[in-house]
């Protein structure tokens, strides 16, 4: 078995905001069959802390940026864990990265500075009792482990830096480079340099042994402008050493035949009740055209405001409409507003109970999404024969087959999407979308495609194990 160390800051189901947490959460169980001993080390949020069941001390860190530190090991969930027990940098109210407020903390830099400084420490033998070979790091929380690790005596070992969103760049004041424990030398275009100040991802991104992202469309469009978010130049220069590997879902968790939160199916038929027990749940009266959910973090990101835009159109053909989701504060209100309408619904917080009601009681699911590293939600209607009408971009584009006439012809279809990602061709996808929903045979025909179609951990989890043995094999 490979030792590994995967290091970031939020993991399923202790502590979540976004699809982070869910693959942080399931890569260990995925990769245990494909031959990697996974542990996760996590911040010691008090979720954390108060979830591990049997922690002791590994060992300990006398000022960890601003104070004493004790990293426990232990199990929560049925994962192996570390968590820094830090009060000084994690025992807060307010959420992981925002204050009460809805302001990033103002030591964050310091906060996930003092994550990597322990993964970088774990993986150079600090706890005796486990040394993992390969430390994988997750998103610009971890972005420093290898300039750390760079920076240690003693036998190193290999580093993966996984981005599951480029928009986040953990960036700093150069100011804050002593106190981040970095080295002055690499605060340039080839270290963690960026536009004056320092960049965590980029830190990461320049050093880690190889790169990977969580879709092979996301990879290519990383490398270009429109999506590098300013790393793109980055990206390009270590080409080779960066690969897609799409995520998958815990079909456990999301799996129509055992689901606890609804009354189960097995064919797209069985949807029927799940689809009435939903609408009589949000208020919904009987409609002509397909009940369409959206299942989201509310940013800019998600594409709301195309839905919103667009969304007479869909009304207009019957279609009904129902969004759980929280976020931006202007989308909030302009979906409580939207909600006035019968064919509506809005939930504004976060539910995972209703998620799943949701997601399997829709006929369709919603992604319209500017860009998607990968995208989980689509995965989860593609289980239960809720059709995914994605935008054509990043793993969107790799997990659902468009019905083009060549795809409907030969029956393959599993779903919508549409490009470029604008109104007017939401607009028109809508308008496909209820093309199709009116013909019962060629729907349920993609029903029964989508819940075919492969969504586990199987394939990635092989790709993963085989990037780690590449690393681990003695130069
Ligand atoms: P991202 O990570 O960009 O937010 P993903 O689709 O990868 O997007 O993952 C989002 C995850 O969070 C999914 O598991 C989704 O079901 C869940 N999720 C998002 N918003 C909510 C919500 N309001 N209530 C329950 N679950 C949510
Ligand atoms: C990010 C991306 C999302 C991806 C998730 C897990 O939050 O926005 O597309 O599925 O990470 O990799």
């Amino acid at each position: 078995m490979i030792r590994v160390l995967s290091v970031a800051s939020e993991c399923a189901p202790l502590v979540k905001t976004g699809g982070l947490a869910d693959v942080v959460g399931a890569l260990p169980a995925a990769l245990a069959p494909a031959g990697a001993e996974m542990r996760v080390l996590l911040p010691g949020y008090p979720a954390v802390l108060s979830a591990l069941e049997d922690g002791k001390v590994a060992f300990e860190e006398p000022d960890l940026f601003g104070g004493a530190a004790r990293i426990l090991t232990g199990h929560a969930a049925g994962l192996s864990l570390y968590a820094i027990d830090a009060p000084h940098l994690f025992d807060r109210g307010g959420s992981i990265y925002l204050d009460t407020s809805g302001r990033d903390w103002p030591d964050n830099p310091e906060r996930f500075a003092a994550l990597s400084w322990i993964g970088a420490r774990i993986g150079m033998g600090a706890d005796p009792g486990w040394t993992p070979q390969i430390l994988h790091c997750h998103d610009w929380q971890a972005g420093f482990v290898p300039d750390y690790v760079a920076a240690m005596d003693g036998p190193k070992p290999a580093t993966v830096l996984t981005v599951h969103n480029i928009a986040f760049h953990g960036l700093a004041a150069e100011s804050l480079i002593p106190e981040l424990r970095l080295d002055p030398d690499r605060f340039d275009r080839d270290g963690f340099e960026f536009w004056g100040k320092v960049s965590a991802l980029k830190a990461g991104l320049m050093a880690a042994d190889k790169l990977t992202t969580v879709s092979p469309t996301y990879a290519e469009e990383l490398m270009t402008e429109d999506f590098g978010m300013g790393l793109d130049g980055v990206m390009r220069y270590r080409r080779d050493d960066l690969s897609g590997i799409l995520n998958g879902i815990d079909e456990d968790v999301w799996n129509p035949a055992t689901d606890r939160h609804i009354k189960t199916f097995k064919t797209p038929r069985g949807k029927a009740a799940a689809k009435t027990a939903l609408c009589r749940e949000l208020g919904l009266g009987e409609a002509q055209g397909p009940l369409c959910v959206v299942v989201t973090r509310l940013t800019e990101q998600k594409g709301i405001d195309l839905l919103l835009e667009s969304l007479p159109n869909l009304l207009a053909r019957g279609g009904q409409l129902a969004v759980l989701g929280s976020g931006n504060p202007t989308f909030e209100e302009a979906l409580r507003t939207t909600a006035n309408h019968p064919s509506v619904a809005v939930r504004i917080g976060y539910d995972e109970a209703l998620s799943h009601r949701m997601i399997a009681g829709g006929d369709a699911i919603l992604v319209p999404s500017r860009f998607e590293p990968c995208g989980l939600t689509q995965l989860y209607g593609l289980r239960y024969g809720t059709i995914p009408l994605v935008a054509m971009t990043g793993g969107l584009a790799d997990t659902v087959i468009n019905a083009s006439p060549a795809a409907m012809a030969v029956g393959v279809a599993t779903g919508i999407q549409f490009q470029p990602v604008t109104a007017d061709s939401l607009r028109a996808a809508f308008n496909r979308l209820c093309d199709l929903y009116a013909v019962p045979d060629v729907w349920q025909r993609m029903q029964r495609n989508a819940m075919k179609q492969p969504v586990g951990w199987e394939g990635s989890a092989a790709a993963y194990a085989q990037l780690y043995g590449e690393l681990a094999r003695p130069a």
